[in-house]
């Protein structure tokens, strides 16, 4: 099995409900160690190029506007597996069909406001861990 890093965002929803502990905390007991973290805020512009592969869906817009209402988590994520093992934490992006006892069952709000954000390839894992840290942040 192979040791991966993944990128992670408690998105503004979850942060504003002094949620990022409790996140963490799954990260954390599903054996995935926090290799980096900050928190900040992601300007219109920064949250459309995040998103830049949605540019073409309708909840575009909406998705970048929430992104940067308010601050965010960011942490890198390490262990094996880990692009996969974090998307079964967070469950599925709806809360509304996630799995129980998963992040956005927990936490989500709506198909939006789910909590969280988690990389979906190895390719766009490495993509987004560079859009938030540069090697030497990462430990
Ligand atoms: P994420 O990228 O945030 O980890 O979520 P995901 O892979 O499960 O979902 P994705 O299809 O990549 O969508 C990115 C985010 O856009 C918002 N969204 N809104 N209104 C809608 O129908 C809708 N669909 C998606 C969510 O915040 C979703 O996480
Ligand atoms: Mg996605």
């Amino acid at each position: 099995m192979a040791i991966e890093r993944t990128l992670s965002i408690v998105k503004p929803d979850a942060v504003g409900r002094n949620l990022i502990g409790e996140i963490l905390r799954k990260f954390e007991a599903a054996g995935l160690r926090i290799a980096a973290g900050k928190l900040l805020r992601l300007t219109p512009e920064r949250a459309q190029a995040f998103y830049a592969v949605h540019k073409a869906r309708p909840f575009f817009q909406g998705l970048c506007e929430y992104m940067s209402s308010g601050a965010i988590f960011v942490s890198v994520l390490e262990g094996e597996n880990a692009i996969a093992r974090n998307r079964e934490v967070m469950g599925a992006t709806d809360p509304a069909k996630a799995a129980p006892g998963t992040i956005r069952k927990e936490f989500g709000q709506d198909i939006e406001q789910n909590a969280v954000h988690g990389s979906d390839a190895p390719e766009t894992a490495a993509m987004e861990i560079a859009f938030f840290f540069k090697p030497d942040e990462i430990l």
